[in-house]
């Protein structure tokens, strides 16, 4: 792995490391029992399926300014987004580059989170086959930091720190001491929300062929990572819940619901591009396109925590706040561990390539 970086990711509040102190117990299982069918077959789909970076087309010239601009992102921008002033084409292309390297840079960030809680449930899980496949798991999110900071650095050149709603969200994750609450964070929030916007990023980004094979690769291998982590937590959680249990996982979703929610609103992106933080961020909570966008983040979360039995009422009651209970009865990772983009957006970009672009009626709601 030799490769450019033409513009290193931007240091946040914690400097180049950040360094935080957790207590944890280590298991060992030496029983081996190796009873966990589907676990195993999953570790096997798991070592079949690796891939490698050199397997990419780094010689793709990607130039995202080019294709914002023959996607006429700005036509795009003012009929479905209603923005707070309309948008020129030169301002639609600025704004488009800025929130695809924030959503990317993001996803690396995330990526590392991913690594490192993955190795710590190698340690914490009680289970052998468990083991087994959450160090296929750290392999492969090593390979999706590489891949993304490589693209933010060598062909974007454009990136963001990570947003501190995430870098909270990844803190709680890595240092809570039980270890459910690792995959609970990681495998069902944080993976499955990102499930949800690598379809996005693909349909966004549809004429980025580089973009394209990266997502499709790393959507494969993180389909299995939220399989992974719906069919241990139905293990774990067989034995039901202590009220007090269940209320602490309550709380867990709630706040990290909130966090993912928060993150969705790019404060960054308009302080970098110089655009009033306060109009703009104010526009991304409430024009319905963006916040359409923002709930089917949670399009795969929803249904994995029902299949659970998380979706409990007060889960229900902030997920009715947040309006993200309508995916409730879509498919689960276990139904479907592949991930559509949501059909309403399909929709309307189909209208909006077709050239139909008086359809805002169409827009999500
Ligand atoms: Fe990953
Ligand atoms: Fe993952």
């Amino acid at each position: 792995m030799d490769y450019k970086q033409h513009n290193p990711v931007p240091l946040p509040k914690y400097g180049q490391h950040h360094t935080i102190r957790s207590t944890m117990d280590t298991v060992f299982d030496w029983e081996y029992s190796l009873k966990e069918k589907k676990l195993l077959q999953l570790y096997e789909k798991g070592k079949a399926q690796t891939w490698n970076a050199t397997q990419l087309d780094w010689t793709t010239d990607v130039d995202v300014e080019r294709i914002a601009h023959e996607s006429q992102v700005d036509v795009f921008m003012n009929t479905y987004m209603a923005p707070p002033k309309t948008l020129t084409r030169e301002e639609a292309v600025k704004l488009r580059v800025n929130m695809n390297a924030f959503m990317l840079s993001q996803f690396l960030h995330g990526e590392q989170g991913a690594l490192v809680a993955s190795a710590k449930i190698v340690q914490t899980v009680p289970w052998e086959e468990a083991k087994f496949y959450a160090a296929n798991q750290v392999a492969d999110e090593a390979r999706h930091v590489e891949v993304y900071h490589r693209y933010l650095t060598e062909k974007l050149g454009v990136s963001y720190e990570v947003h501190p709603s995430l870098g909270t969200l990844l803190e709680d994750i890595v240092t809570d001491s039980r270890w459910d609450v690792t995959y609970l964070g990681m495998q069902i929030m944080v993976e499955g929300l990102a499930l949800a916007a690598f379809g996005m990023m693909r349909m966004i980004m549809s004429n980025e062929p580089l973009i394209q094979d990266i997502t499709a690769r790393i959507m494969a291998d993180e389909s299995r990572h939220v399989a992974f982590g719906v069919l241990s937590l139905q293990k774990a959680y067989a034995g039901g819940f202590t009220a007090q249990e269940m209320k602490e996982r309550e709380d867990f979703i709630i706040e990290s619901a909130y966090l993912l929610r928060d993150r969705l609103l790019m404060h960054q992106v308009f302080e970098r591009i110089g655009w009033d933080p306060k109009i703009w961020v104010k526009w991304m909570q409430e024009s319905k396109f963006n916040q359409a966008f923002r709930q089917m983040m949670f399009s795969k979360i929803v249904p994995n925590l029902k299949r659970l039995g998380l979706l409990t009422p007060r889960v229900r009651e902030a997920f009715a706040t947040l309006d993200i209970l309508r995916f409730e009865n879509d498919k689960d990772s276990v139904e479907q561990p592949e991930v559509a983009p949501p059909e309403e957006l399909v929709s309307l970009l189909m209208n909006f390539l077709a050239g139909n672009t008086d359809v805002q009626q169409s827009a999500p709601a």
